[in-house]
């Protein structure tokens, strides 16, 4: 245990959205997500300046939470036949009428063959980020429009690994490659309609503004076949008391004067994509999990919850911070707070939510707790169940929406029977 931290996010959580947070972790049991819709609109409003919000559909694809974003008018990005079929389940036509923005688009670097099967039956949009990608689609859907994936030569992520731009990202047509790339769409006759940058995720607003000028060098090369460009997404959010809002109006404000001195030179109105994940959905959700065990070790004093990175893998992926408050309703020692480190049930080490990029554990601080008290953690609505998994044969968490002053169970707790469903014995064992 080396350094200490000092929150300055609210310590108690007795409530999400009017929903008093007891209740529901009695309702639906522990560890369950619950997700704010009012929330999410709020984010999604925005970014209404945007001709086209397609959502990153990577950071949250419940289906509940996907045909919220369809009634929201926002289309999606897939990244794999997993999510064009939750996409199409939740309500979205593979397809729609040449001019309108595809509803699917799929986004990614290779097409393994299930994914090039479902993109050509279902006469889905791609955005290709590799030659590869090109030369397949070109040759078992020549003409069709495709979107370029391109790669401007840097980029920028809250971590490391969030970072999907420069030389040692596998992201995208590396910029130099353009011209070749146009030639080979051009051998399948494949209108380029679009151009797409997305450098990293949880960037920030001086890295995110590069990609303008990126975008609008390119664009030029492309020339007057181009119909759209996209922003991509990266926008961060905040996940500390004292981290700050991204400058929306500012930002679009960039983009739209990209896009109109493009539209000057093509002769020809743009469409103005931008591809948020993390943005709409982060601070919409929270995890509930119920105090197990409070143990000291040393000099430290550790809650141990029942939820662990099975469920929340940032803070072990990326020494990721998320606020953390208790569920009481007993404000009484407000004032009091004690230096905890959180960890939950998973027999590995790592299994700490309050824990640094690299692993170095500290220690944060909450008010005194109960076994039994309910621990909510914040800003999980992003990249938080879809990242969860069976390690430890943990079953996955329940979800929840809360909506209009009503709550609804968007997804069953997974039953232990579930876990061996796919599995057999050999019957000569
Ligand atoms: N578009 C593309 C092509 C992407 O690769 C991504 C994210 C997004 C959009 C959405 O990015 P966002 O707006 O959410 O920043 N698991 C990590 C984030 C990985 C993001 C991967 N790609 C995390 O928990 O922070």
């Amino acid at each position: 245990m080396t350094s200490t931290t000092v929150a300055t996010e609210p310590l108690f959580c007795p409530e999400i959205a009017g929903f008093d947070v007891s209740e529901l972790a009695k309702k639906y049991g522990t560890p369950t997500y619950v997700y704010d819709a009012a929330q999410i609109i709020r984010q999604l409003d925005r970014l209404r300046a945007f001709d086209v919000i397609r959502y990153a559909q990577k950071a949250n694809s419940n289906l509940a939470i996907l045909a919220l974003m369809r009634r929201q008018g926002v289309v999606v990005d897939a990244v794999s036949v997993g999510e064009m079929y939750r996409a199409h389940r939740a309500g979205y036509p593979f397809t729609t009428a040449a001019g309108l923005p595809p509803p699917i688009v799929y986004t990614a670097d290779i097409f393994d063959r299930e994914a090039l099967e479902w993109v050509d039956r279902h006469r889905i949009h791609p955005n290709l980020g590799s030659p590869d990608m090109i030369d397949q689609f070109g040759q078992r859907c020549p003409g069709r429009p495709v979107t370029l994936r391109i790669n401007p030569g840097f980029g920028h992520g809250h971590s490391q690994k969030t970072n999907t731009g420069g030389p040692s990202s596998k992201h995208g047509i590396w910029h130099e490659q353009l011209e070749e790339c146009l030639r080979l769409a051009e051998r399948y006759r494949l209108p380029v309609v679009g151009l797409h940058m997305h450098i990293g995720s949880g960037t920030d607003f001086e890295h995110l503004a590069q990609v303008c000028e990126a975008m609008e060098r390119m664009a030029r090369r492309v020339g007057p076949q181009l119909t759209t460009i996209s922003a991509g997404g990266g926008l961060p959010t905040p996940y500390r008391a004292d981290d700050i809002e991204i400058d929306i109006d500012r930002y679009f404000e960039l983009w739209n004067a990209t896009r109109r001195r493009l539209e000057q030179a093509l002769g020809h109105s743009l469409t103005l994509e931008i591809e948020p994940g993390r943005y709409p959905v982060a601070q919409a959700g929270y995890l509930i999990a119920e105090i197990r065990a409070i143990k000291t070790m040393g000099n430290n004093l550790f809650y141990l919850v029942d939820a662990g990175f099975n469920n929340l893998a940032r803070p072990i992926l990326y020494g990721a911070y998320h606020p953390m408050a208790i569920a009481t309703k007993d404000f009484s020692q407000q004032s009091e707070t004690v230096e905890v480190v959180v960890g939950g049930p998973l027999c590995e080490s790592g299994d700490i939510f309050t824990q640094t990029d690299g692993g170095t554990v500290v220690r944060r601080r909450l008010p005194p707790a109960r076994v039994g008290d309910y621990l909510v953690i914040g800003g999980a609505g992003a990249y938080g169940f879809v990242m969860g998994s069976n390690y430890n044969s943990k079953t996955m968490a329940a979800e929840v929406l809360l909506q209009q002053g009503a709550d609804y169970l968007v997804r069953n707790r997974e039953p232990v029977e579930d876990l061996c469903r796919l599995e057999m014995i050999p019957t000569n064992y």
